[in-house]
């Protein structure tokens, strides 16, 4: 388990206080925690394909890269890139409050490799680029899409406050419901 990340998100969950996405922190286990690079996102594909049915071209999250680079964050151990989440700066509608329009960041994936997980890197990037939304971007709110069936990911949401507020049926490729989590970051 790696003390400081979860020690850091502690804190941060704390006191609202979190480092910049910009600050790398190792810590004991070797894990960093850096803005996401040009150079990997072959990786990063590589974690998408391991880790999830819903893939993208190399041009997708190049642009998601460009467009929005404060929002990609990338976990590293000795030098590989072992986890990832990527966001999208959206002008949508509340999913929160009705009738009311907002910027809003939309996390469009995260995933760390298997066997990096449950030492709190997820939910250390997810904090992190919570931080980012909010005060690079200036999002009210945030909200995702995740499987019905996806329990372990619903409830690391769970810890970062989202809620669910709809359900989305047949989302997926392949037929299954999405929940919509969202939170406010006022
Ligand atoms: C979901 C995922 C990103 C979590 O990554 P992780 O680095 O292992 O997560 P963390 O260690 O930060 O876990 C934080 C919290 O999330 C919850 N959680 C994570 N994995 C869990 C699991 N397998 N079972 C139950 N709860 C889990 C727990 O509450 C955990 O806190 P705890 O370890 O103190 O109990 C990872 O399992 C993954 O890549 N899954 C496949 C891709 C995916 O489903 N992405 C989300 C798509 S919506």
């Amino acid at each position: 388990m790696c003390s400081c990340i979860l020690g850091h998100a502690e804190r941060g969950r704390r006191q609202g206080l979190k480092p910049t996405a910009s600050e790398t922190q190792p810590c004991s286990s070797g894990l960093v925690i850096r803005n996401a690079q040009e150079s990997d996102l072959l990786q990063v594909m590589h974690i998408n394909r391991t880790c999830l049915p819903e893939n993208y071209s190399y041009g997708f999250f190049l642009r998601l890269l460009r467009d929005y680079p404060a929002a990609f964050l990338v976990g590293e151990t000795e030098g590989r890139v072992v986890g990832y989440v990527m966001c999208r700066i959206e002008r949508t509608m509340s999913r929160i409050e009705r009738l009311r329009a907002r910027k809003t960041g939309h996390v469009i994936s995260v995933a760390v490799l298997p066997e990096h997980r449950r030492r709190g890197l997820a939910l250390d990037m997810m904090t992190r680029v919570l931080e980012v939304l909010k005060q690079t971007y200036g999002c009210a709110e945030t909200y995702l899409e995740v499987r019905v069936s996806n329990k372990e990911a619903a409830e690391l949401y769970e810890k970062l406050s989202y809620a669910i507020v709809s359900t989305e049926r047949s989302y997926y490729i392949d037929g299954e419901d999405a929940y919509i989590m969202a939170r406010s970051l006022k």
